[in-house]
Order: C-alpha cells, then sequence, then structure tokens
C-alpha cells in the first residue's frame, strides 16, 4: 500500500514538473534554420494544447509561411483527471490569423473528439503520428525517452526541446552514436519557461515574474532533432577548432586508449586516435569530420563514471574519432 502512495506521489511529482511552457521567441528563433523541410509538410504537435501552446500558436500563425500542408495537434489530459469527451484533435489547413492582428481566431478549424486522453503513446495519436511528417515540440521531460523511442520506431521527422542530460541516457545515445539524432541550432545556455502559478521554485534566481505570469529558468537546454541544418555542416575554422596534437598537452587515460580533451576548443585537429571529449562537443559535431564510437569509458552498462587518469575518474566523455 505505502509502496502504490508514494508511486503515485511520484507521478503527482513528475506530472507537475512537466508543465513548463516554451517561449514563442525561442520557438521562432530555432525555426529560422529548418525552413525548406517544412514545404508542403504536416506538422503534428502532440503535447500541446491548442489554448496556450506556443508551438500551436507559432504553426497556427504561420501555416502560410511555411506552406504547410496541414497542422494537426491534440489536446492531453493526465489520465487520473481524464472525463470521457474532454479531449480533442485539431486540424489546421489554412493560417489562424484572420484578422492579421497575431491572435489566433479558432472559428475555422476542424475540430474531432478524442476517445482517449490524448496521451502521445495512445492507439489514436500514434495513428496521428503515422500520417504526420514532422513533429515539433517540447515535450514531458519525464518521458524523453519513450517520447523519443517512439518518434525513430515511426520514423518520423522532427524537432523537440529536452535537457543536456538526455543526450547520457543509453536510450538516446545510441540514436546519436547511429546519427539518427543530433542536436539544433540553439543549444545550451538559460532559457525561460512560463510556469503555471503554483510551480514549485526552490533557487529564487531561477525565478521570475513578468505581468503577472511566473517563469522558470532552466540551464543546458538542447534542440534534439533529425533535420539536416546548416551547423551540422561547419568547417574545422567555422567551428573553431585549430589545435594540432602534442603528447606533452594531451594526456592518456589509464584504463582505455585514447586522449583526454577538456575543452571542446582544444580537440587536436590532426590526431588520428580515439579522444574523449566533454558532451558539449555534440553542439558542434559535423559527422564530416568525427565519428562517435561511445560514451565515456564505452562500456554498455554505463553508470556515470568516465575513463580515469592516474586513477582519478574523469566525468562524462564522449569517444570521438577524426574520419580519415
Ligand atoms: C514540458 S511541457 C511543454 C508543453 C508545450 N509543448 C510547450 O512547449 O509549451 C510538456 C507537456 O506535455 C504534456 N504531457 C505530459 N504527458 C503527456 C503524454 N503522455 N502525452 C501527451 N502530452 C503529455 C504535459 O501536460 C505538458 O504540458
Amino acid at each position: 500500500m505505502a509502496k502504490k502512495l508514494n508511486s503515485n506521489l511520484h507521478t503527482a511529482k513528475q506530472q507537475k514538473n512537466d508543465e513548463f511552457y516554451t517561449q514563442l521567441a525561442d520557438i521562432e528563433r530555432e525555426m529560422l534554420h529548418y525552413k525548406e523541410h517544412f514545404i508542403g509538410k504536416t506538422i503534428y504537435c502532440n503535447c500541446d494544447d491548442p489554448e496556450w501552446s506556443n508551438f500551436f500558436r507559432y504553426f497556427a500563425l504561420n501555416v502560410e509561411h511555411l506552406g504547410l500542408k496541414k497542422l494537426i495537434t491534440t489536446h492531453f489530459v493526465y489520465s487520473d483527471m481524464f472525463v470521457e469527451g474532454e479531449t480533442y484533435k485539431l486540424e489546421i489547413t489554412k493560417g489562424l490569423d484572420v484578422n492579421a492582428d497575431g491572435k489566433i481566431d479558432f472559428s475555422d478549424v476542424v475540430k474531432t473528439a478524442l476517445k482517449g486522453n490524448g496521451d502521445f503513446r495512445g492507439s489514436e495519436c500514434i495513428q496521428i503520428l503515422q500520417e504526420a511528417d514532422i513533429v515539433v515540440t517540447n515535450p514531458p521531460f519525464s518521458l524523453f525517452r519513450e517520447y523519443m523511442a517512439q518518434l525513430i520506431k515511426y520514423e518520423k521527422k522532427f524537432l523537440i526541446i529536452g535537457d543536456q542530460n538526455a543526450i547520457t541516457y543509453k536510450e538516446v545515445f545510441k540514436f546519436i552514436k547511429e546519427n539518427k539524432v543530433w542536436l539544433g541550432f540553439d543549444n545550451g545556455g538559460t532559457k525561460w519557461f512560463q510556469v503555471p502559478d503554483n510551480y514549485d521554485i526552490q533557487t529564487e534566481s531561477r525565478k521570475k515574474i513578468e505581468n503577472g505570469i511566473k517563469y522558470f529558468s532552466k540551464g543546458s537546454i538542447m534542440w534534439y532533432t533529425n533535420l539536416d541544418h546548416t551547423k551540422r555542416h561547419k568547417s574545422l575554422e567555422e567551428i573553431g577548432l585549430f589545435k594540432t596534437y602534442t603528447p606533452a598537452e594531451y594526456s592518456k587515460y589509464d584504463n582505455y586508449d585514447a586522449i583526454e580533451v577538456s575543452k571542446v576548443v582544444d580537440i587536436p585537429i590532426d590526431y588520428d586516435g580515439i579522444m574523449g571529449v566533454p558532451i558539449t562537443f555534440l553542439d558542434k559535431y559535423n559527422p564530416e569530420y568525427f565519428k562517435i564510437l561511445g560514451l565515456d569509458d564505452h562500456r554498455v552498462d554505463w553508470r556515470g563514471r568516465g575513463p580515469d587518469i592516474n586513477g582519478t575518474p574523469i566525468y562524462r566523455r564522449i569517444i570521438i574519432q577524426k574520419i580519415k
């Protein structure tokens, strides 16, 4: 009984933590780099309440500008609060800013009731997913592994927001290693997300209220995608890599035949062997220059421990090698 209660409390906490909403400016800034992919495509926002999601808002206002075929969004309700008939799907083929005043006019949309609660994993939503070309959203971080696995399973193109830590989830890293997923443009740094008034924020500096709206700042937020973009094809010079290898400058690991490179800018461009680099390397990753061999010391059962130097474990390294 106590176990069930604990697990219910845990779920309730996760649900609460998942309720933070992306700002329109962050979506607009990222979307600048992908427009060619969207022409004639059906977009599905599957974690986006059309009443308030800025992903929905961005696409609904830009249907014509992006040349979309269709925008679909589903309204989700947590299963413990779900009442049948409450959820729905919206389909849009024309921009919803009828008066060109920047506001969405909902009068001209096709609205269909859903049977389930709009869970992205439910059969109705999977059917919509199969009809869609590209999924764009900020999914619940607590379900990120499952969320990404589903997109890959159904071979969908996507542009989604996640935490930097997700890189190190083995379920996600395997896709990165296989070049099925990479990072988008505007990664890292701090982003402010709108949160409900009762969202618990322990650190004062990560909280702000503007015009009565509460915001929470999160660091190390990344865009994850499988849409090609120009940043992924930058030359070594454009990436800012120019150093050459000297044995004196780079230590070798005790337990793995590779050199330690503690800063991405220090990656030696002429080193043919294996290198351990920080995970932020992925923000600069051009697959024409490097291949990704693994995470940390390359063990399958990775537990957060990196390779050692003089007996000291090095935290979180991606193992890479120059492509000859
Ligand atoms: C991080 S928030 C982002 C919301 C919105 N995409 C945005 O960026 O503003 C994730 C959202 O996913 C919703 N969600 C949680 N579990 C879900 C599920 N199983 N299926 C669909 N949506 C879910 C939550 O209600 C929450 O609003």
